[in-house]
């Protein structure tokens, strides 16, 4: 069959997969290839065991994989034969040198620009998938300009927004696709040609084009807000601790504020994910790279404030269970950094765990996808920890259960049995207030929700 474009992406983690998923899914008349360097991850993506769990994923890899979507090791070949490259490698944040702790780590990305570089043959458009730190694009060019062969590319900053969980809705309805490009001929021809491909699912006017350096930064400021948002939320679940106020009633009442809006206003533990603290700290350094200090200052304090908050979890936790934890069972219902993944990067368990364990308690943990990468995450770890896939057992015996992650599953056990197998007095430490916390203390448990008052029988 011959297709009506190549479409080849670098990168096949949770971004690359899912989106090269979705345009085989609405583009039976292109061939989307996606090509990472990691073997493994290739071969799984081959299997019937993806690499990521993502609700919807499955079915659309499947129904599309061999057919229009093809997953392989063979780089060169796959940039050959590509028109449009979608580069989606991972942009960590720098661990060495200048800038480590804060500046994204650009080597897998200069390297794939020099191994388009090498091994096109034809003109090409390439599209950043990844989020890049802003004017990446214009380091990207510089490099493709170096060929001899007469070869032209034009570099598109196409950001994507979606969350884990919600990956493939997000994909298949995208609040809004967004652009970014050169305003020269070719330019906007290359630009006309990525619209023509989202086209095929998304209504035009979601479709929005910027130049590209609004593109690369809208993507780190939608990042900035999110993470801003849970942070403001989070810091008065402090305030209202001390002062009886309700943070669900609070959050409820601004929410109805058309202004404001009700979306992520939902108290926590702290945010975690692959992205937000990297792209902050991208963020406050490129404002200190600009000599902007104030507003470096201001975003750096929205991660101050998650770390603030992550260890508040564990304080209420110790002092509630009279200052010693030692030898105590505590269970932490969820390991994963949000429901609906089983990613753990950056995920608030982490912090927990570790700092559970530096106080010698003993840690059970149960998850329903993420057991292991927790496995891998505190792999190491100088302490005692098990891992069990049902609540019900990984929480007998305990002293005290932490939840972590929001999983629907956590709110329709039966507390009552889990009580019984408990030792008392037990407590329970809502880290994502999802839980009826008058019927738990009902049935006898100490509960300390985020933003409220705990509810104690002492
Ligand atoms: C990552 C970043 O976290 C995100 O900020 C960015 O917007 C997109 O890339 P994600 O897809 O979640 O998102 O990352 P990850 O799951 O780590 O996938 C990156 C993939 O690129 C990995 O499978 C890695 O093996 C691959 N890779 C990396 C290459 O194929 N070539 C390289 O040179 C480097
Ligand atoms: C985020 C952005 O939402 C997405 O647009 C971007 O492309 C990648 O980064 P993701 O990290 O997958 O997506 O998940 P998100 O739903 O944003 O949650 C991030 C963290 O914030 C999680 O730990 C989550 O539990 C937490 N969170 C979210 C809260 O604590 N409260 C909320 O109200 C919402």
């Amino acid at each position: 069959m011959t297709f009506k474009k190549n479409i080849l992406c670098i990168g096949g983690g949770y971004v690359g997969g899912s989106t090269m998923a979705m345009i085989a899914h609405k583009c039976p008349h292109y061939k989307v290839t996606v090509v990472d360097i990691n073997p493994t991850r290739i071969a799984e993506w081959n299997s019937n065991n993806l690499p990521i769990y993502e609700p919807g994923l499955d079915s659309i890899v499947i129904s599309t994989r061999g057919k229009n979507l093809f997953f392989t090791t063979d780089i060169e070949r796959g940039i050959k034969e590509a028109e449009i490259i979608f580069v989606s490698v991972n942009t960590p944040v720098k661990t060495f040198g200048a800038g480590a702790g804060m500046a994204a780590d650009l080597q897998y990305w200069e390297k794939t620009a020099r191994q388009i570089l090498e091994c096109s043959e034809s003109s090409k458009i390439i599209v950043e998938k990844s989020t890049f730190p802003v004017r990446t694009a214009f380091a990207m060019e510089r490099i493709l300009s170096l060929n001899e062969n007469n070869i032209h590319f034009d570099v598109l900053s196409n950001p994507e927004f979606l969350a884990e969980g919600t990956a493939i809705k997000d994909l298949e309805y995208p609040d809004r696709v967004l652009i970014g490009s050169r305003e020269t001929p070719s330019g906007v021809k290359a630009r006309n040609e990525l619209i023509e491909i989202y086209a095929n699912w998304v209504p035009k006017d979601r479709i929005i084009t910027s130049n590209i350096w609004s593109s690369e930064l809208s993507k780190l400021v939608a990042n900035a807000f999110l993470a801003q948002r849970i942070s403001s939320i989070n810091s008065f679940t402090a305030f209202c601790e001390k002062s009886e106020a309700d943070i669900n009633e609070v959050a409820r009442a601004i929410g109805m504020d058309s202004r404001l809006g009700d979306k992520f206003l939902n108290p926590s533990i702290g945010w975690g994910g692959s992205c937000f603290k990297k792209d902050i700290f991208n963020l406050v350094y490129l404002c200190r790279h600009y000599g902007l200090d104030e507003v470096a200052n201001y975003w750096e304090a929205v991660v101050n404030i998650n770390e603030y908050q992550k260890e508040r979890f564990v304080r209420t936790m110790l002092s509630a269970m009279f200052n010693t934890i030692a030898g105590k069972k505590i269970c932490l219902f969820g390991f994963a950094f949000k429901a609906n993944t089983g990613d753990t990067r950056e995920s608030p368990a982490i912090f927990i765990a570790t700092k559970l364990i530096d106080e010698r308690a003993e840690l059970v943990i149960t998850d329903p996808k993420a057991l292991n990468n927790a496995r891998i995450d505190l792999n190491g770890i100088n302490g005692a920890v098990s891992y069990s896939e049902d609540p019900y057992e990984a929480a007998d015996g305990c002293d005290a259960i932490a939840v972590v992650t929001e999983w629907e599953v956590y709110k329709d056990l039966d507390f009552k049995k889990i009580f019984q197998s408990m030792v008392k007095p037990a407590f329970i430490f809502d880290g994502r207030n999802i839980l009826n916390h008058k019927q738990l203390f009902d049935i006898g448990f100490n509960v300390f929700p985020i933003g409220k008052p705990a509810l104690t029988h002492f």
